[in-house]
């Protein structure tokens, strides 16, 4: 097909055989025209969704699923739906999704419901518990969790292992996983400075080897460092870690989580390639009043999707 645009008497070719055209998913008035012999290197996603998903901001409306009320029990749990979508950009089908922190396996069911295996690395087995019975109790139905195992279900699969990701990561060959999508702890003290209190979050756990109960942001960061050099090592070449990590407000003062971990992790050889702020509109909590009428308290109710590459073209941090 050849498509031309008149502009007066003069004609020109727009499109040709070699090219998909799409309207432009954020404005309906334009048309995307993308070159359909590209091969697509990394997803199973078309020019049009591709270019979608690159928005920095990322405004989703995810109501409670139905194994909510089991996952609800971890505070700080992404839902399924939403860690699909960024594996269904960062991975093709039939792809391995590792998630070092995975709570009640929210990346895991995500994995699930696009047709990608992962797995799980977790430290609480309360966790790992929950999610076992979400996999023996629902199965994946037409692309959506379900209860109903009789009308034809697929089994969830995908498995969560017990222990410190630092050293089970060490297990696991170089090279052989397409994507890591995690949501570590968000810095430390969650426990000690009412971290809980403000938010809901029920993540407060005595084992120190927790990132969550380091003793302070710098081993938190150190942490953070170690595991990245195992991410580095396990990710196949040009491939991605993608962390959604949330901002901190803490003695007073605003503190860039998102980004002070990606500058860390840049340190190792990582390379930043962006930041997508993610809002869940259905589940926005109300705001807090904190300070009103005092001084300026941001309700921090947005998390990072922060992206990095193992990029092997050229990495000038790498001996
Ligand atoms: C923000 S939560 C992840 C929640 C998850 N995305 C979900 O939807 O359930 C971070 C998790 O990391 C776990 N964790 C902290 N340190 C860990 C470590 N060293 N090894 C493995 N898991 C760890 C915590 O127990 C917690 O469940």
């Amino acid at each position: 097909m050849e498509v031309f645009l008149f502009l007066g008497n003069t004609k020109t070719k727009v499109c040709d055989s070699e090219s998909e055209i799409y309207f432009n998913p954020t404005n309906s008035s334009t048309l995307l025209i993308v070159r359909h012999d590209l091969e697509n290197r990394l997803n199973d996603l078309n020019g049009s969704q591709w270019l979608y998903w690159t928005n920095s901001i990322y405004e989703t409306s995810f109501p409670p699923d139905v194994t909510f009320p089991l996952r609800k029990q971890h505070g700080a749990m992404k839902p399924p739906e939403l860690m699909a979508e960024i594996i269904s950009f960062f991975t093709k089908t039939g792809e391995t999704v590792l998630d070092p922190f995975a709570g009640v396996g929210s990346t895991l069911l995500g994995a699930e419901l696009v047709g990608r295996h992962a797995l799980g690395i977790e430290l609480n087995p309360a966790w790992i518990h929950i999610y076992n019975t979400i996999a023996t109790v629902f199965s994946i139905n037409d692309g959506v969790l379900s209860e109903d195992k009789d009308n034809g279900g697929r089994a969830i699969q995908s498995r969560i292992y017990w222990g410190d990701c630092l050293e089970i990561m060490k297990e696991i060959p170089d090279e052989s996983i397409a994507a890591i999508i995690t949501d570590p702890p968000y810095g430390c003290n969650h426990g000690r400075i009412g971290f809980k209190k403000e938010t809901n979050f029920n993540m407060e756990s005595t084992d120190s080897r927790d990132l969550g109960n380091s003793r302070d942001y710098q081993e938190y960061l150190l942490k953070m460092k170690l595991a990245g050099q195992e991410f580095y090592r396990l990710l196949k070449p040009d491939r991605y870690l993608v962390l959604l990590i949330g901002d901190r407000f803490d003695r007073g003062e605003y503190l860039p989580l998102g980004t002070m971990v990606a500058q860390a992790l840049q340190e190792i050889g990582f390379r930043w390639k962006g930041l997508r702020i993610w809002w869940n509109k259905a589940t926005q909590r109300p705001l807090k009043p904190y300070a009103i009428k005092n001084c300026f308290i941001s309700n921090i109710t947005h998390q990072n999707i922060v992206i990095l590459r193992k990029e092997m073209k050229k990495n000038p941090k790498k001996g």
